[in-house]
């Protein structure tokens, strides 16, 4: 290392006791990280620093040092809350059974758009704000509770300005294939023509917005819905996601893994087949534990048939009113970890490489020269 490129440093991590590199830990007490011009210039053997001037080094003993986390599939902005609906739940109704009566993300939808924008922006903001406490950097934010154009496209709207006026990263992801809104119930068809001719369109001109999603499930849309959705978010160059294999077997995968989804997400439903499938595809499989304490769900998605299929896994709150009142991502890994089998490497690669994949960020969610100088220093000893 010469001393000109030292001097290019705008700030030094010194040997913190552990870096978690995005895919494993390291001791890094000879270890150290450094910065130039908002990028990663540096991580490696520890230099001496004697002529750098000293308030541009942080010291990190005892700490460890990891990418920014990623929240990889959150419904961060909604209206209202499902208070009343939770006690239901907690009293043995289920999610499935609301929702078929109305409520559940019809219950949201209703708040969401009675919402002004400033409400659901100051809401989210706060939300955003709890987030970034744990160590999040990264999050994707699903509309989806306004399910028409003047309502999905508030919710755009407070995803652009979230993502210009908080530090977080907002990738934005249209999610107005949620549920089947009360008006369009005996017309299925034209609510697609709503989604595919102006809804999309609409977002794809967005420069937050990366992704189509879409529920595929009993109650909410099927294979032929999900095809038509996916066929028009690549003709308009946006990459597509789906909400897969939740609370019912439907044989999903094979439809998101041909339009090259880059992620399905909940997966309590997939078979072998389907994991065979993810690992020869770039598709990442999300996991949102927390959703099965929320609706009382016994069926798990079976993470460790996964990696050691050596299939992509991520894990993400899925932060909403409903299936997953969850803001601090630690606590998906904790699950990840407590009900899912993951060991603690697995859950931290889960929320840094692997749910930048699921987002198809190439510039961060790992320590590596050349990426985003995005990372999180955590006041303890190791992961
Ligand atoms: O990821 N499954 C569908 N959508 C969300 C729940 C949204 C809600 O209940 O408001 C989920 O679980
Ligand atoms: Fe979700």
């Amino acid at each position: 290392m010469s001393k000109n490129a030292i001097q290019d440093w705008d700030l030094v991590l010194d040997a913190p006791n552990q870096f978690f590199d995005g895919y494993k830990t390291v001791d890094g007490q000879n270890l150290m990280l450094a910065f130039s011009n908002d990028r990663i210039a540096y991580f490696g053997p520890r230099y001496s620093l004697e002529d750098f001037p000293q308030e541009q080094i942080i010291d990190c003993r005892g700490k460890i040092v990891t990418p920014g986390l990623i929240d990889c599939h959150t419904h961060t902005i909604f209206g209202g809350n499902r208070a009343d609906e939770f006690s239901l739940r907690a009293a043995g109704a289920s999610y499935e059974e609301l929702l078929a009566q109305g409520g559940g993300i019809h219950n949201t939808v209703e708040c969401t758009r009675s919402a002004s924008f400033d409400e659901l922006f100051h809401d989210a903001g706060k939300r955003l704000a709890t987030m970034a406490r744990f160590g999040v950097t990264t999050v994707e934010i699903k509309t989806g509770y306004g399910l028409d154009l003047k309502n999905e496209l508030k919710m755009l709207r407070v995803l652009e300005s979230l993502s210009t006026k908080q530090p977080l990263t907002c990738i934005g992801t249209c999610l107005a294939a949620h549920v089947l809104p009360k008006e369009y119930a005996k017309n299925r068809s034209g609510y697609l023509d709503l989604i595919v001719n102006e809804i999309m369109p609409r977002f794809a001109e967005s420069e937050v917005v990366s992704f189509v999603d879409v529920f595929v499930e009993n109650n909410a849309f099927d294979l032929n819905d999900a095809r038509r959705l996916f066929e028009r978010a690549k003709a308009l160059k946006l990459e597509v996601k789906m909400h897969a294999e939740q609370l019912s077997r439907l044989g999903s995968i094979p439809l998101a893994v041909e339009y090259d989804a880059a992620s399905v997400d909940h997966l309590e439903y997939i078979t072998s087949e389907d994991i065979s499938l993810l690992e020869a595809s770039n598709t990442v499989a999300v996991l949102l534990p927390s959703c099965n304490l929320y609706l009382k769900q016994s069926k798990r998605a079976p993470a460790r048939q996964l990696l050691e299929a050596r299939c992509s896994v991520a894990l993400s709150t899925d932060c909403n009113p409903g299936s997953s009142m969850v803001e601090n991502v630690l606590v998906a890994m904790s699950l990840g970890m407590m009900t899912l089998g993951m060991t603690s490497e697995e859950v931290w690669k889960s929320v840094t490489s692997q749910a930048a994949k699921a987002l198809r960020l190439t510039d961060r969610g790992r320590l590596s020269a050349g990426l985003r100088a995005d990372v999180v220093i955590f006041d303890c000893p190791t992961t």
